[in-house]
C-alpha cells in the first residue's frame, strides 16, 4: 500500500515534469467565466505587460491585452491562436506588428489595435489573405494611432468580409479613393473621425455598401469630392461636425447624401443662422436628426421649422434652459424626443402638442417638480425618462393621462414618499425604475393601480420600512429590488410570479446589535429564482437554518455579508435547484461537502472574500485545498483561486492532481505554477523517493532477506573462524561436505556413499552421521564445511524445496567465493560448476 502511493506520487510528478506548463493556470491573465463554456475569454489587461505572455491557452476565443506596455507584436506571438474570435490589444506602445502576426486566426472577427503608436502598418500585417486567412475579419480598429498613409489601410479595405474600419483619430490628411488600389470594398461603417483631413474624395464606385460614415473633428474642415451621388447610395447614417467645416461644403454634403436616415451635426451652431438645419431637413430620407452639443440655449420657433418628417430628434447636451411654444409645431410624427443633460427648470410646455410621442426623455435636467398638466395629452406616452433631477414629490394627477406609460424611469430624485403616486393612469405601467431616491417607507395599498407591473426597482440610499402587505396586489411582478430594514415573509406576500428578487441592507440608519431571521423569510415567493442579498452588516444576525424553506425553484442565491458564519449544512436542503451559489464577504471558514451535497446541480460558485481554512478562492488567505470537496459539486466549470497565496508543498498534491486530471473545470491560479511545480515535485521527489526506497526496502528484506541477514551474521563469524584457522593452520577434517535432503538419504547411502567411501577412499561428512548433536544446526553446517576442503550438493527436486538445503548451497559458494547469490540463481551456478547429471551418469557409476 505505502509504497504503491509513494509510486504514484513520483509518476505524478514525472508526468508534471514533463508537462510543466498548465494551459489553465495563466500568471498574468484570467480567464473569464462564461455561461458558454466553449467561450474562452482570457483577459490580460491591465497587469504592466512589455510582451505577449506565452501561456495564453491556445483555444482561447477572446483576448483582451487592453492597457499594458506591449511595443511589438512578433511573428510567434499570437501563433497558433487558431480560435480567437476577438483580438484587442488597446491602448498599449505598439508601434511595429510582424508580418503574418494574425496569420493562424481564420476565425478572427475583431481585431482592436487602438490607441496604440503605429506610424505604418507594415505590407504583410495582413498575410494570409491570399491564403484565405483572416476570411472572418469583420471589424479592425486602428484607432488613435499615428498612420498617415491611405496605402496603410488598403489590405484591410479588400478583407472579403470587412464590416467596420475605425481609422480616427489618426495623421491622415486625406480620404482619397484614387490612392486606393481598391476595385470594391464590402466595408460598411467607416470611423474617420478627428483626423487632420484636408480632402474627402470618393472618384470611384469602390464603396456600394458603406452605410455609415464618421466624420465629426476632421480639424482641417476638408474639401467634398463625391462627384456621383450613387457612390454613396448605402449611405443612411452620417456624422459631421465642426464650423472648420465651411457651410458651403455643408450643403454640397448634405445635398449628395440623399439616402441618409441618421445625421448629427454639432459644434455647428453658426451655420444654424445660414439655415444648415432647413438644408439637413431637406434631406428626403432623413428621419432620426441628432443635435446633440450645439450650444442651443432656446429653442426658437424657426430651427426646426423644415424638419416635420423628423421621427427621432436629439436636443441633449445644449445648455438648455427653454424650448419656445411653438418650437416643436409641425413635428407630429415624432417617437421620440430627447432633450437630456440641459437645464430646463421644468417640463417643456412645447411638448403638449405631441399627441402621439412614444418616447420622451428629461433625463438630466433641473426638474423640480411636476405640475398636474405636464403630460396633458401625452397619452401614447410608453416611455418616460425623469431621472436625475430633483423631483421630490410625484402626485398622482402628473400621470393622468399616461394610460399607456409602459416605463417610468424616477431614478436619482429626491423623492421620499410615494403615496398618492400611483392614483391615476399608469394602469398598464410595466416597468418602474427608482433607484437612488430617498425613500421613507413603502405601504400597503401603494402600488395598488399599477397591477400590470413586471419590474420594480426601488433601491435607496438608505432602508425603508416595508409595511406587511405592501407589493400584494402585484401578482404579475416577476423582478422587485428593495432597501430593507427588516426581512419578513409578510413583506412579499402576494408575489406569486415573482422570479427575481434583490435585496439591499443598508445598515446606515440603524444600529441594532442583533438582527434575527430566525424562521423562515420567502414562504410567500413560489416561483422565485433568482435571490440577491447584499447587507451591510455591521452587527451579528441570527440567521435560521431554514431561511430559505419555500424556495424550491431557486437556481441562484448571492449574498453578501449575509452569512456570519459557514451556513449551516441543511440550509441548501429547501433549494436543490440552485445551479449558481455566491456567498460574498460571509465568514465561510469550512464549507463542508455536507452543504454542497443537496445542491448537485451547482455549475457556478463564488466564495470570494471569506475565511476559508481550507478552501482557497478569490482573495483569501490560507493555502491548502482539500480536493475532495469538488466530488460534491459535479458541475463546477469554473474556479477561480486569484490572489490566494498557494503554497507550494506536499499537502496541495492531491488538488494539484485533481486540476491536473479533471477536464471540466477551469481553474483559475495566480501564483507561479512553474517554480512552484519545480518546489513542490522537488520536495515531493525526494520525500516520495525516500519513501519508496525505505518501503522497498523494508519489504524485501522482510520478504527475502531476513534468513541471509542471519546467515550473513554466521558467514560473518565463518570467516573469522576460518582465518582463525588458516592461520593456525588446521587441515581439512573431511575431504568433501555432503549436502542432501533427508529423501535423497536413501541413495546417498546405498549409491554414493559406497562407491565414493568405499571404493575411492574419500572422507566425506554426513551431517547424520558427522553434525554434534546439541549444536545449533547453522553452526553444525558452517562447521562442516569449513572443515571439508568441498562440498557436494545432491540436488533433487526434494533438496530444491528444502530450506535447509538451499541454505547449505549458499554457506558453500560464499564460504568459497564470498559471493552473494540468490538460491534461486541455481542455474548460473550449475553452468558454472561441475556437476554430474543422475541418473544419467547412473548408468555409468564410473564417472565418480
Ligand atoms: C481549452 O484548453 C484547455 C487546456 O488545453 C482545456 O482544459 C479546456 O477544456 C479547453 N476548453 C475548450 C472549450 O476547449
Ligand atoms: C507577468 O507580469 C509581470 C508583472 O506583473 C511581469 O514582470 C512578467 O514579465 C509577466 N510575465 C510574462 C510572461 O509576460
Ligand atoms: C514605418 O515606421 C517605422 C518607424 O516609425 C520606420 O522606421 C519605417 O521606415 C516605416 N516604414 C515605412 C514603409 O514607411
Ligand atoms: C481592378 O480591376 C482591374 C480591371 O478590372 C484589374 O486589372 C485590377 O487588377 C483590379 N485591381 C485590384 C486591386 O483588384
Ligand atoms: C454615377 O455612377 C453610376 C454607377 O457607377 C453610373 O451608373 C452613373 O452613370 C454615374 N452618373 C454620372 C452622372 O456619372
Ligand atoms: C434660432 O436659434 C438658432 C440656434 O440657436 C439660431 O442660430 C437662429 O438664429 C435662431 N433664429 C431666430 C429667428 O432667432
Ligand atoms: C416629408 O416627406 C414627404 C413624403 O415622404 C415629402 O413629400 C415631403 O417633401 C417631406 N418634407 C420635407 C420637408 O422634406
Ligand atoms: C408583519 O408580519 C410579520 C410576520 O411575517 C409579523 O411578525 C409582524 O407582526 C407583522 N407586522 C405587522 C405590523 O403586522
Ligand atoms: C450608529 O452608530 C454610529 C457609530 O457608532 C453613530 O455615528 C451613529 O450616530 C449611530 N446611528 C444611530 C441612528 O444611532
Ligand atoms: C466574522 O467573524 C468575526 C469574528 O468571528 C466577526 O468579528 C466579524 O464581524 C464577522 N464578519 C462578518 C461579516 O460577519
Ligand atoms: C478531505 O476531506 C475529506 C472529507 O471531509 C476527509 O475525509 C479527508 O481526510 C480530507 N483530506 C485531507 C488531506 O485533509
Amino acid at each position: 500500500m505505502l509504497h504503491q502511493s509513494g509510486v504514484f506520487v513520483s509518476l505524478l510528478l514525472v508526468l508534471l515534469h514533463i508537462n510543466p506548463s498548465l494551459p489553465y493556470a495563466l500568471k498574468n491573465c484570467s480567464v473569464q467565466f462564461s455561461v458558454n463554456v466553449r467561450d474562452v475569454s482570457v483577459t490580460c489587461s491591465d497587469r504592466d505587460l512589455a510582451a505577449v505572455p506565452d501561456d495564453i491557452p491556445r483555444n482561447a476565443s477572446t483576448l483582451d491585452l487592453t492597457n499594458n506596455h506591449i511595443q511589438m507584436i512578433n511573428r510567434r506571438d499570437l501563433g497558433g491562436l487558431s480560435k480567437l474570435v476577438y483580438l484587442q490589444i488597446v491602448l498599449n506602445s505598439l508601434s511595429h506588428i510582424d508580418d503574418g502576426a494574425f496569420a493562424d486566426m481564420g476565425e478572427l472577427r475583431e481585431l482592436d489595435v487602438s490607441r496604440n503608436s503605429l506610424r505604418n502598418l507594415t505590407a504583410n500585417i495582413f498575410q494570409g489573405l491570399s491564403k484565405l486567412n483572416l476570411v472572418s475579419l469583420q471589424k479592425v480598429g486602428l484607432n488613435s494611432n499615428n498612420l498617415h498613409q491611405m496605402s496603410e489601410i488598403v489590405p484591410i479595405l479588400l478583407l472579403p468580409n470587412l464590416y467596420e474600419l475605425d481609422a480616427g483619430m489618426n495623421m491622415f490628411s486625406s480620404f482619397d479613393s484614387d490612392s486606393l488600389h481598391v476595385n470594391k470594398s464590402n466595408l460598411r461603417r467607416l470611423f474617420f473621425n478627428g483626423n487632420p483631413l484636408k480632402e474627402f474624395s470618393i472618384r470611384r464606385d469602390i464603396f456600394p455598401d458603406l452605410q455609415y460614415m464618421d466624420l465629426t473633428k476632421c480639424s482641417d474642415g476638408f474639401e467634398w469630392k463625391v462627384p456621383n451621388k450613387t457612390f454613396l447610395r448605402s449611405l443612411t447614417g452620417l456624422l459631421l461636425s465642426g464650423t472648420e467645416i465651411r457651410f458651403e461644403t455643408y450643403r454640397t454634403i448634405l445635398q449628395s447624401a440623399e439616402s441618409v436616415t441618421y445625421l448629427w451635426l454639432s459644434y455647428v451652431k453658426e451655420w444654424f443662422d445660414k439655415g444648415l438645419t432647413d438644408i439637413a431637413c431637406q434631406i428626403p430620407a432623413l428621419t432620426n436628426l441628432d443635435l446633440t452639443f450645439n450650444d442651443i440655449l432656446v429653442l426658437n420657433d424657426t430651427l426646426l421649422q423644415m424638419c416635420s418628417n423628423i421621427t427621432e430628434l436629439a436636443l441633449a447636451s445644449n445648455q438648455m434652459t427653454g424650448l419656445s411654444q411653438i418650437s416643436l409645431r409641425g413635428l407630429n410624427q415624432l417617437e421620440q424626443l430627447r432633450i437630456g443633460f440641459n437645464f430646463l427648470a421644468s417640463v417643456p410646455p412645447a411638448i403638449r402638442g405631441l399627441s402621439t410621442l412614444p418616447v420622451l426623455l428629461l433625463t438630466s435636467n433641473d426638474i423640480g417638480e411636476l405640475g398636474c398638466s405636464d403630460f396633458l395629452k401625452l397619452t401614447r406616452l410608453m416611455q418616460l425618462f425623469l431621472s436625475n433631477n430633483r423631483i421630490s414629490k410625484l402626485r398622482g394627477c402628473v400621470f393622468r393621462d399616461l394610460n399607456n406609460l409602459r416605463l417610468l424611469d424616477i431614478e436619482g430624485n429626491p423623492i421620499f414618499s410615494l403615496s398618492d403616486t400611483f392614483t391615476g393612469g399608469l394602469q398598464n405601467l410595466r416597468i418602474l425604475l427608482m433607484r437612488g431616491n430617498d425613500l421613507k417607507q413603502l405601504e400597503k395599498g401603494y402600488f395598488e393601480s399599477v397591477p400590470m407591473l413586471l419590474s420594480l426597482d426601488l433601491v435607496s440610499l438608505s432602508s425603508y420600512y416595508v409595511e406587511n402587505g405592501t407589493f400584494e396586489e402585484l401578482h404579475r411582478l416577476e423582478s422587485l429590488i428593495i432597501t430593507a430594514f427588516t426581512l419578513t415573509k409578510d413583506m412579499f406576500r402576494g408575489l406569486r410570479n415573482l422570479k427575481s428578487l434583490t435585496i439591499y441592507f443598508p445598515a446606515s440608519l440603524n444600529n441594532m446589535t442583533n438582527q434575527l431571521f430566525d424562521g423562515p423569510a420567502f414562504l410567500n415567493l413560489p416561483s422565485l429564482r433568482e435571490l440577491t442579498i447584499k447587507h451591510n452588516n455591521r452587527y451579528t444576525m441570527v440567521i435560521s437554518p431554514d431561511v430559505l424553506r419555500g424556495l424550491r425553484y431557486l437556481q441562484s442565491l448571492e449574498t453578501e455579508k449575509f452569512f456570519t458564519t459557514t451556513p449551516h449544512p441543511d440550509t441548501f436542503t429547501f433549494t436543490p435547484l440552485l445551479t449558481s451559489l455566491k456567498l460574498i464577504s460571509s465568514n465561510v471558514s469550512l464549507p463542508t461537502p455536507e452543504l454542497f451535497g443537496p445542491i448537485p446541480n451547482l455549475q457556478a460558485l463564488d466564495l470570494s472574500k471569506n475565511k476559508l481554512c481550507w478552501l482557497k478562492l478569490r482573495e483569501n488567505e490560507l493555502t491548502v485545498i482539500n480536493e475532495t470537496v469538488f466530488q460534491y459539486l459535479p458541475a463546477l466549470r469554473y474556479l477561480d483561486l486569484f490572489g490566494n497565496p498557494f503554497t507550494c508543498d506536499c499537502s496541495n498534491i492531491g488538488f494539484i492532481q485533481w486540476v491536473k486530471h479533471n477536464n471540466q473545470v477551469q481553474v483559475l491560479l495566480d501564483f507561479d505554477i512553474q517554480s512552484c511545480w519545480m518546489d513542490i515535485s522537488f520536495i515531493c521527489f525526494i520525500s516520495s523517493t525516500c519513501i519508496i526506497v525505505l518501503t522497498l526496502l523494508t519489504s524485501f528484506i522482510y520478504h527475502f532477506l531476513m534468513w541471509q541477514l542471519v546467515y550473513a551474521l554466521h558467514l560473518f563469524l565463518a570467516f573469522l573462524y576460518d582465518n582463525r584457522k588458516r592461520k593456525k593452520g588446521i587441515l581439512c577434517q573431511y575431504d568433501a561436505f555432503v549436502s542432501y535432503n533427508v529423501r535423497d538419504e536413501e541413495w546417498v547411502c546405498r549409491e554414493m556413499l559406497p562407491v565414493l567411501e568405499g571404493e575411492q577412499g574419500w572422507r566425506l561428512c554426513l551431517h547424520h552421521r558427522d553434525f554434534q548433536p546439541g549444536k545449533p544446526i547453522i553452526e553444525n553446517i558452517t562447521d562442516a564445511i569449513y572443515s571439508s576442503r568441498k562440498t557436494i550438493c545432491v540436488i533433487s527436486r526434494s533438496y530444491l524445496q528444502s530450506e535447509w538445503c538451499s541454505r547449505e548451497i549458499q554457506m558453500a559458494r560464499w564460504g568459497r567465493s564470498w559471493q552473494l547469490s540468490p538460491y534461486y540463481r541455481m542455474r548460473k551456478l550449475v553452468k558454472k560448476r561441475t556437476y554430474l547429471s543422475w541418473p544419467r551418469a547412473g548408468q555409468h557409476p564410473g564417472v565418480f
